[in-house]
């Protein structure tokens, strides 16, 4: 059937690729949509793991109706995460399958419970333990804050599949294509970073935990709820999940700014003067009112330098780079070197407050601030160059 791709002998996906939405969360663009990776376990009991999105409930059930014998049921649903791109279907599922044991851990229930007031047949497990569904067998591992604080991930023991729900997943639809070794990869690691520093970044330290703790077990197959499923080389989405979370970053500089009628722009114009006469081959520029911070942050998360410029606007920051200071300090985004410049014309606000957001702990900030006050005089146009060439030599270090 259309849509049912087996992973491995009576283990298949049954996933939706959603077109349709437009924003992950209502705030992550999808200009290639998504998909919610779903996988049906045929043993002697049937499992399925992590379901989809509640409005692709049609089409689902029927993948799953097509995987059951005649008359059959589903015997658990596997509930990995409670996010609602995973659990919408929840509901639907109990209503068509009403036998079906739903399966997570003490909080995932009380999620069940407190979402969709769902209390019966709902089987809790610990960190460790299994079921046997006969010919295959599931093992549980708590992961929390990866990205809710009931997720989990399960591990199939004789085809050593680890379904790791949102960590090691990634944007972008996969189309029938849902394997490492036949998709466009350069796209998908794009993606899959984009995903990363847009909702998993704040719980790195979460993330290195649930690595530490899955690094004994022999994974033939990465399985994540959203994005490609890692059969050739799972130890690559391992890697890449291991080096973004422990804010390994690479030699560039992105350089973010604002402007309403030009000045602060100068300004950029002067820094990005300068890191091009260093020969900075790795320099990306946002305009924070036109750049969806969607994508500003994917590259804030590979460089190891960032410039901030802003004007100053009612007192405080330009509105758009205040909502990237806002996630970067939820982010709680750190091991990067970081400058800033801004302007003003009457009441200083804008560059105080990069400069604070830079001095918090976790940046190394790097000088001169530049504060230009009207127009940027050829003063600070110097300064601003400077601070393009001693941010060079520090990504360099
Ligand atoms: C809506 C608005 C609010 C502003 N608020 C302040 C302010 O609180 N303090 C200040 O010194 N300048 C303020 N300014 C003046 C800006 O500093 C000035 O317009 C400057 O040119 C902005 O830099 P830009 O040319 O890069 O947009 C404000 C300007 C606008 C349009
Ligand atoms: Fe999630
Ligand atoms: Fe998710």
């Amino acid at each position: 059937m259309l849509g049912i791709i087996p992973v491995r002998e009576n283990m298949f996906w049954i996933g939706m690729n959603d077109h349709e939405t437009d924003l992950f969360e209502s705030i992550w663009p999808l200009p290639r949509g998504v998909s919610y990776n779903s996988f049906l376990v045929r043993g002697e009991k049937i499992a399925v793991i992590d379901a989809v999105k509640s409005n692709f409930i049609a089409a689902y059930t029927d993948k799953i109706r097509a995987l059951l014998p005649p008359g059959g049921s589903v015997d658990y649903l596997i509930v990995n995460h409670m996010e609602p791109d995973h659990s919408g279907a929840l509901k639907a599922m109990r209503g068509i399958f009403p036998d079906m044991k739903i399966v997570g851990n003490k909080k995932t229930a009380e999620f069940i419970r407190d979402f969709y007031g769902i209390a019966d047949n709902v089987i809790s497990v610990d960190d460790g333990s299994s079921l046997d569904l006969g010919g295959f067998k599931l093992k549980f591992f708590l992961t929390p804050m990866v990205h809710w604080p009931e997720t989990m991930v399960t591990y199939e023991e004789t085809q050593k599949v680890l379904f790791s729900c949102d960590a090691f997943g990634g944007f972008g639809a996969l189309d029938n294509r849902i394997f490492d070794d036949e998709s466009d990869l350069v796209y998908f690691e794009n993606e899959i970073l984009r995903y990363y520093s847009n909702i998993v970044g704040r719980y790195s330290n979460m993330v290195q935990r649930a690595i530490d703790k899955l690094k004994d077990l022999e994974i033939a197959v990465i399985a994540p709820s959203h994005g490609p499923i890692w059969r050739k080389n799972p130890a690559h989405i391992i890697a890449l999940y291991d080096r973004w979370s422990r804010h390994e970053t690479e030699e560039g500089v992105v350089l973010v700014y604002a402007s309403m009628y030009g000045n602060t722009c100068r300004m950029m114009e002067a820094i990005s003067q300068s890191l091009a006469e260093e020969k900075m081959e790795k320099v990306r520029v946002h305009d924070i009112s036109r750049s969806h911070v969607s994508f500003v942050l994917v590259d804030i998360w590979r460089f190891r330098g960032m410039i901030l410029g802003s004007p100053t606007y009612n007192t405080k920051l330009f509105p758009p780079m205040q909502s990237l200071v806002h996630i970067l300090e939820n982010e709680e985004v750190r091991n990067r070197f970081i400058g800033v410049f801004g302007s003003y014309s009457w009441s200083k606000g804008a560059v105080n407050a990069l400069h604070e957001f830079a001095c918090c702990g976790r940046l190394t900030l790097v000088e001169p601030v530049v504060e230009a006050k009207c127009a940027p005089t050829a003063a600070d146009l110097e300064q601003c160059r400077l601070l393009g060439k001693n941010m060079a030599q520090m990504v360099r270090r």
